[in-house]
Parts: C-alpha cells; sequence; structure tokens
C-alpha cells in the first residue's frame, strides 16, 4: 500500500519537472500576491532574481496556481529589456524608458536591480504594507518599494524609498514612485488640463505605439497647465458604471512626470513620479529618498464605483478633518477686492448673519503699510493690518463678527513677496531669481525660497503670529498666484547645494512648514487656493481641509469642473461660492454651490427680497442635507458632455435619503429635455422613497408631483422625469425613505 503510495508520488514529482523544464517555470521564484478585494497585483522574480510585474488583473482566487501566471506570459523574447519589470533600473540590461537612472560616485552610470528580501506588515487602520527590497549586486544601492494596500476600496498607495552607502555622492537622474504593467489592450487616457478660470478640462485619448507624458515644470503652483490625476480605461474610453478603470494621482505638490508607454507588446507601461526636470538629485550616503505616493484605485464597474472607493479612503485615511465638518462662508473677494476698510467689512458681517452662514471670509487686501496693499502690485510679504483700512487690527474685526455670531477667518499668502514690500527690500535673497537676470513676476509677484529654513520660520511665523494674535480665528484661505520663475536659491547656492535640488526641496520646505503648522493647530479649517483652482492633491490635502475649485464661479461652467473634481475628491473637499459670474439665474448658482462646501461672495444688500429669502432657505436646506454631500455616496447619472441635461445625486450611506441635482447644460437652440426620465441610481431597491423638490425660488410651484411615492426598484430602472427647461433650468429633489 505504502510503496504504491511513494511511486505514485514519485512518478507525479517526476511529471512535475518534465512539465517545468518544457514549460520553462521558475521553480524557485519568490512570488508576492498583492491582492485587494477584486485585483490581484502579482510581483514576482525572473530566473536572474530581477523583480517582475507578472501579473495585474481580476483577483486570482487560488494562492497555490500563482506559480503559473508568469509562464503564461513571455515579454523578452528578442532581449531588448524587460517591459515589465517593477522598477526598471537604467544602464545595464534593460533599455525600457527607466524608473531610476543613477550616476554612481565613481562615474559610472550602470543600474541592476535584483529582489532581496520583503515583508508585509498590517496597519493600525486596516491597511496592509508591502516592502519589497531590492539591491544593486555590484554598488551598495538600497531601493524599497512600498504598496500601502486598502482592500475593500480596492485602491493602492506606491512609493519608493531610495538610499545607498557609496563612499559620495549618489546623483539620481530619475526617480519614479511607480512603475506599472498592463496587459489589457487598448489604453485609453482621461486627462485633466488647467489654466486659471478653467481648471479640470477633461481631454481624452486612444494611447497609441510610444510615450504620452504629462507634466508639470511650474513648481510652486504646480498644476498651473496640467493635473496630476488621470483616469485610464480598456477598449474604450472610462465608462461610468460598467469597464476596467483606474483612477490615479500623484500625490505630490510639485513638478510632476507621468509617462504612459505603449510597448511593443502593445501592453501598457506607467511610470509616475517627481518630474526629474532640472531635478538631478545629489543622495548623500546613508540618507533616504522617499518619493511620494502614486495612489490608484481599481474598478471593473467604471468610474462612478471607482470615485466612491476613492471618496471613501480619502474622508478616512487622507484628508485632514474628512470625517469632520467644514463652515459655510461669505467672502468679501468679489464683493469689495481690494477696496474696503472697516465698515464695509463690519456691514458684510450682517449680510452673512441674514444668510445664515457660519463664518465671513476677510480676503486679499488688509495688510501693507509702508506698501498697502491696494491693488496686487504692492503689499505681499508684509502681513501686518492696514492701519487705515483697519485701525482696529483684526482682533476687532472677529468681535464684531461674533456679536453677529458668526466666525471669521483671513485670506493669506504667505510664500509670495511683491518686489514692492518690506519684505524684499529686507530679504532680497530670501526671494527665488537669478540676480543677474530681469525678474519676471506673475501677478506682479515672485516666489520665496522655500529651501531656506528662515523662509520656511518666517511663513510659519505668518500663520502663527496670526493665531498667536487672534486665538479665535476660524479659518485660513492660503492662496498661491505664482508659479516658479528664473529657478535659483541663493540658500542652496550658499550651502553648496546644487540648485537641482531647488524643485523638490522647495516643495518639502512647504510640507516642513505645514507639518509644524498642524502640530500645532490641528483642525483649524484651511482652503487650499491658487489663484483659482487646481493647487489640491492628497498630499497637501493631509494638511488642508478643502480648495478653491476655480475662480471661474459661472454656475454652467462649474457643472463641468466639479463634475470632473468629484472622479478623484469627495465633494467635502471642494469650495464652491455664489457670485455675480455668468447670466444663470441665483437659483442656479446656490444648487450648483450646494454640491461641495457652499459659501457666497456677493453683496446680500444688493439682493432683492424675494433673492434674499432664497438664498437664506437654500442655507437652510444646505444645512439639513449637508451630511449627506459631505459624507455620503454620490452618482453621477447623466454627464454634462453627452446629455442636455446634467444630473447626480448623493445618498446617505443608509440609503435613507437622497438629495438629486439636474441642470439645463445646453443653451443653443436645439435641446432635449423632458423626452425621457432619468435612471437614478445607489438607492436600495427594496425602499419606498417619497419625492420633494426643493430649493424652489419663492412664488415659483414644482412642476413635479411633491409627496409622490416610489420604489428603489422603480426610480432605478424607470426613473424620474425631471422638469428642467429653459424657464426651470436647475431642479433639486430630495428622495426621503418612507418607513
Ligand atoms: C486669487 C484667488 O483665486 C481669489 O479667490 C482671491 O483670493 C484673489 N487671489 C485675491 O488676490
Amino acid at each position: 500500500m505504502n510503496t504504491n503510495k511513494n511511486s505514485a508520488c514519485k512518478l507525479k514529482q517526476l511529471l512535475l519537472v518534465i512539465v517545468l523544464v518544457f514549460s520553462n517555470i521558475t521553480t524557485n521564484a519568490t512570488i508576492i500576491p498583492i491582492h485587494t478585494k477584486d485585483f490581484s497585483l502579482l510581483l514576482q522574480t525572473d530566473n536572474e532574481n530581477r523583480l517582475i510585474l507578472s501579473y495585474f488583473g481580476d483577483r486570482l482566487a487560488n494562492n497555490d496556481e500563482l506559480k503559473y501566471v508568469s509562464d503564461m506570459f513571455n515579454f523578452t523574447d528578442e532581449n531588448i529589456g524587460i517591459c515589465n519589470s517593477a522598477y526598471t533600473p537604467s544602464g545595464t540590461w534593460n533599455l525600457s524608458e527607466p524608473a531610476l537612472k543613477v550616476i554612481h560616485s565613481d562615474g559610472n552610470n550602470s543600474l541592476e536591480l535584483k529582489y532581496d528580501s520583503h515583508t508585509i506588515d498590517p496597519l493600525t487602520n486596516g491597511a496592509k504594507q508591502y516592502t519589497i527590497v531590492l539591491k544593486d549586486p555590484v554598488y551598495p544601492i538600497e531601493v524599497k518599494l512600498f504598496y500601502k494596500v486598502f482592500e475593500a476600496e480596492n485602491l493602492i498607495e506606491q512609493w519608493t524609498e531610495i538610499s545607498h552607502n557609496e563612499d559620495g555622492i549618489l546623483r539620481m537622474q530619475k526617480y519614479a514612485s511607480a512603475n506599472l504593467y498592463f496587459t489589457d489592450k487598448d489604453p485609453y487616457l482621461k486627462s485633466f488640463h488647467n489654466q486659471w478660470a478653467m481648471e479640470m478640462q477633461a481631454n481624452s485619448q486612444r494611447l497609441t505605439r510610444g510615450i504620452k507624458t504629462l507634466d508639470s515644470k511650474m513648481g510652486s503652483r504646480n498644476v498651473m497647465l496640467q493635473s496630476q490625476s488621470f483616469i485610464v480605461s480598456f477598449g474604450h474610453e472610462a465608462k461610468e458604471n460598467t469597464g476596467k478603470v483606474m483612477l490615479a494621482q500623484l500625490a505630490w505638490s510639485g513638478n510632476f512626470k507621468i509617462d504612459f508607454e505603449v510597448d511593443s507588446y502593445d501592453n501598457l507601461r506607467l511610470i509616475a513620479g517627481i518630474n526629474p526636470h532640472a531635478s538631478e538629485y545629489y543622495l548623500k550616503p546613508k540618507e533616504v529618498f522617499e518619493t511620494p505616493a502614486l495612489i490608484y484605485a481599481l474598478s471593473n464597474n467604471g468610474t462612478g464605483e471607482a470615485s466612491r472607493n476613492m471618496h471613501n479612503w480619502a474622508r478616512e485615511h487622507r484628508v485632514l478633518d474628512g470625517q469632520g465638518e467644514r463652515l459655510t462662508l461669505l467672502n468679501n473677494w468679489e464683493a469689495t477686492y481690494f477696496d474696503f476698510n472697516e465698515k464695509k467689512i463690519t456691514k458684510l458681517f450682517k449680510d452673512a448673519q441674514e444668510i445664515g452662514v457660519d463664518l465671513f471670509l476677510l480676503d486679499d487686501g488688509w495688510f501693507g503699510n509702508k506698501y498697502p496693499r491696494n491693488n496686487d502690485d504692492a503689499g505681499l510679504g508684509d502681513w501686518t493690518e492696514n492701519k487705515k483700512k483697519l485701525p482696529h487690527g483684526i482682533g476687532y474685526l472677529i468681535k464684531e463678527a461674533h456679536k453677529k455670531d458668526i466666525k471669521f477667518g483671513i485670506w493669506i499668502e504667505p510664500e509670495m513677496v511683491n518686489p514692492e514690500s518690506e519684505l524684499y527690500e529686507n530679504h532680497p535673497d530670501w526671494v527665488i531669481k537669478q540676480s543677474q537676470r530681469p525678474e519676471i513676476y506673475q501677478r506682479d509677484q515672485l516666489v520665496l525660497d522655500l529651501t531656506n529654513p528662515e523662509v520656511q520660520d518666517f511663513v510659519y511665523g505668518v500663520v502663527d503670529r496670526l493665531f498667536t494674535d487672534n486665538p479665535e480665528l476660524a479659518f485660513i484661505k492660503w492662496d498661491c498666484n505664482s508659479i516658479i520663475h528664473n529657478a535659483h536659491s541663493a540658500y542652496l547656492a550658499k550651502e553648496n547645494t546644487p540648485q537641482s535640488h531647488l524643485y523638490i526641496d522647495y516643495t518639502k520646505g512647504l510640507y516642513k512648514v505645514l507639518e509644524r503648522l498642524r502640530a500645532k493647530y490641528p483642525k483649524v479649517p484651511m482652503m487650499l487656493c491658487a489663484g483659482g483652482g487646481g493647487r489640491a492633491d492628497y498630499n497637501f490635502l493631509q494638511y488642508f481641509t478643502e480648495f478653491w475649485v476655480s475662480d471661474n464661479t459661472d454656475p454652467l461652467e462649474r457643472v463641468f469642473q466639479q463634475w470632473n473634481y468629484s472622479y478623484f475628491y469627495p465633494s467635502i473637499v471642494t469650495d464652491n461660492h455664489v457670485t455675480n459670474w455668468g447670466n444663470q439665474s441665483l437659483k442656479y448658482k446656490v444648487d450648483v454651490a450646494s454640491m461641495g462646501k457652499l459659501g457666497f461672495d456677493i453683496v446680500a444688500s444688493e439682493l432683492s427680497k424675494d433673492e434674499l429669502t432664497f438664498c437664506t432657505e437654500a442655507v437652510k436646506n444646505y444645512n439639513s442635507f449637508k451630511e449627506i454631500i459631505w459624507h455620503g455616496d454620490q452618482y453621477r447619472l447623466q454627464n454634462p458632455y453627452d446629455y442636455d441635461v446634467a444630473s447626480l445625486l448623493y445618498t446617505s450611506k443608509e440609503k435613507d435619503r437622497i438629495i438629486m441635482f439636474s441642470y439645463l447644460v445646453n443653451t443653443r437652440v436645439l435641446y432635449h429635455t423632458k423626452t425621457e426620465p432619468i435612471k437614478l441610481n445607489g438607492l436600495d431597491a427594496n425602499k419606498q422613497y417619497r419625492v420633494n423638490e426643493i430649493n424652489l425660488f419663492p412664488n415659483t410651484l414644482s412642476q413635479i408631483k411633491n409627496e409622490q411615492t416610489y420604489s428603489g426598484d422603480f426610480l432605478m430602472k424607470v426613473g424620474l422625469n425631471i422638469p428642467v427647461d429653459e424657464d426651470n433650468p436647475s431642479v433639486v429633489l430630495e428622495l426621503t425613505e418612507v418607513k
């Protein structure tokens, strides 16, 4: 009996050896499966002990079959390199676009990376962290690849650490965060380009052979022209509810470079990281260089599911106070621009109280005495109250605001300086510039050199002094209106540090300031702004509670912009103000601004009685449903590009209350509205919902059958015919579960 069993076993082993020899399976391969709920990313060693990404697709159910995966693919037949390298080195066998390119301390430029070891650690936040160590067999260089996995959200944060123990400096010429490989065919890229007042303009394209790059070389205002968030899909442009998609962002607030290469096998290589342009980094022995993370959410059910997962992850794990509250506000920027005084401002407090918002935000123009900030060409850097405009200072304004039961917040732009300022006069060496060349200004200003610790102290001090002098200050708007021209740092020159560190050390210097501020003021809400929008990413959002989407507050344009931002960000972080931009009705403006954090930038005393009543009621409504906008799930129903009516909804996590917004977005002659119902999504099919229209303008009647109830099943399969037309271009519905 036993003998029979043994010989059967031996035969089986022999057969396996034969199979292995003929199929070239690497028996001693180290396989590191990284699983999320629906996806598997398989890292494994090849015959040479190099690390490859052998699979990146639907979750594989059987761990004992993983060893067969790599032999099902073969991308190395022409010996030109390994396209699916998990982190492509440069200067040896691999001639594909590299992830890491270095010049050693002895001047040699070759790099080889082989697998050394790995660990898997559970983290306290429920995520799992994989760390894989790669080493060069010849030079003492170590690369650690990190994958932080949020299983339920199908979301991964991926980054790298590079260090060495050579005798001198290692010059890093490229140092990517992530290097991915997709064998899905026919990739499409949706990217988003920016410009002042035209942030987040979508651009979709089919990727063909060669490399497509998204990048920034702007420095401080890094996303002025291009966003570092993007969507990859396969076989067709990304769809909302079907198909494999990857929603991704490089979480870095400086220059970035993201390469999409369709290789000779028609597979997609993706290499993302800090832009190495003008940024060769000189790494000292034992110094650890940590790259920012590429954050990506995957879904087989389109962008809708991937966005909701990213929103959940962001609120729970990333955004400062992501689970908390936000303050509605009245801002004076467009109401007064630079032309204000104490009387004008305190009068606006009454407006804020009447509209019913939580806070008044004093914008640009409150500071500078020798060089008063009465325009954008002077005063930046001199952060003391302008005595003429505000003789009693900020403290007085805060007290006056409190008398009206509202909080007080203030605008700053602490990374910048006007040449016409005392700061510039006293510290010309704190400014980024090429002293032998003419200065180049954007909005009449220059950028402070945040590589310099003294400048970091100064910027920290601007905010710290505001809070220590005014402990009841409740909000900061942090602006940034200039990119970096003439990139040269007097500080780096003095320290004998290469100028090529400037862009990276600027961003790290800024993070240091924010780190210190948050250590002392952990929760005060701060809005990130950059001459409008765009300056937002998931590194910044660890310090900021929200960001300014765009100076373009024309609500029609905002429907598109907010739609595109919503792929990546939950509505709790997007600040939307009602202003005089655009020809749409006040109702349309308020409805659009309610899909995020609501604010106003108008003079309420100039509103008609009905308009004021409308605003007051709309703020009350907003207060009743803001919890759902901030923390619920968002379902995009009809996009503004393909339909005449754009529509989306937010549901509470319990699916017992839904707020649905619909807007006419095509105002040309032939538009189609009211012809067919819009199908809802994200409801509970078994629940009954009562439908009511809210945010109605005084003396207008709703055109829907209010109080009518429908099942979730009906609403998701048949839908609702929304009465949107030219006379009624914006409709907000509230659906409440009937128990
Ligand atoms: C640009 C911002 O986007 C505006 O909202 C306003 O704060 C101005 N700067 C102030 O200068």
